[in-house]
């Protein structure tokens, strides 16, 4: 598996995401997953997905935490697309005793106290559903964060052993938003209120313009600014 990530991104750089898409799901029947947050880079390959009707298994992490018009947003997005969104959430016995010893706000502790808190509710979900998976589609965009300017489309995920798949990584924000517009797919309403890059409810904050788009994530640390889904992944 780690060997072919070279391989693919050379044979897949030209096509189009569907054609990627369509290409994995036939190399691995009923392995090939894309994890949704419902952010603008989601909306768009979830739009890819189930216009042209592929079939790959789309999933969402519910962490408890999110904001109502996120949730909003996914009935929209059922409601527009009707096939079904598989829901992940985090288990009660990893919330309830972090919620009953250390409260509803730990996270705003410490860093230790995040991480504790994003691993329950987001990074272990997350290795439940790629459990018996081959292929793992985010909507990652490298124009995102300094972070994710040197990610390649496929990238070796060595923590959850999958290929991980980028499609729109490469993607202006402009571009991305012409497609929003073209295909009038449903976006989350708190786009219009200055928010950019939206997780939980607590750990989100509108931007200014000249702020970094990741910049409202978990700003009250100086320099976490990913939960621990994408820290796992190995450049080839
Ligand atoms: S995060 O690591 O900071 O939370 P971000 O919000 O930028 O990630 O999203 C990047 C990609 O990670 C998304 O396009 C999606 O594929 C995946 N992702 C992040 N959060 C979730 C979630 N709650 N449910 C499903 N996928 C998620
Ligand atoms: Fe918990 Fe905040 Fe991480 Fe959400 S983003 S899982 S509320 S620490």
């Amino acid at each position: 598996m780690k060997d072919r990530i070279q391989e693919y991104n050379s044979r897949f750089a030209e096509l189009s995401v569907a054609e990627v898409i369509s290409c994995l799901a036939q190399e691995f029947p009923a392995q090939v997953k894309f994890s949704s947050a419902f952010g603008q880079e989601d909306q768009v390959i979830t739009d890819i997905i189930f216009r042209n009707q592929l079939p790959v298994e789309v999933f969402t992490l519910d962490t408890g935490r999110l904001f109502s018009e996120t949730y909003e947003l996914m009935e929209k997005t059922r409601m527009r697309y009707k096939p079904e969104i598989t829901t992940y959430f985090p288990k009660s016995e990893d919330v309830e005793p972090l919620v009953s010893e250390k409260g509803f706000f730990s996270f705003y502790e410490s860093v230790e106290n995040r991480k504790e808190c994003c691993y329950i509710r987001k990074v272990a979900p997350l290795k439940r559903a790629l459990r018996n998976t081959k292929v793992w589609i985010t909507g990652m965009r490298a124009a995102q964060s300094d972070n994710r300017q040197h990610l390649d489309l496929f990238e070796w995920d060595e923590g959850n052993q999958v290929i991980k798949y980028n499609p729109i990584l490469n993607w202006t924000y402009e571009a991305m938003l012409a497609y929003l517009d073209e295909y009038k797919v449903p976006y989350n309403t708190l786009h219009d209120k200055g928010f950019v890059s939206i997780g939980c409810q607590p750990c989100t904050r509108s931007i200014t313009p000249d702020e970094s788009p990741r910049a409202g994530r978990w700003w009250w640390e100086s320099s976490q600014k990913e939960c621990g889904l994408h820290t796992v992944t190995i450049k080839r």
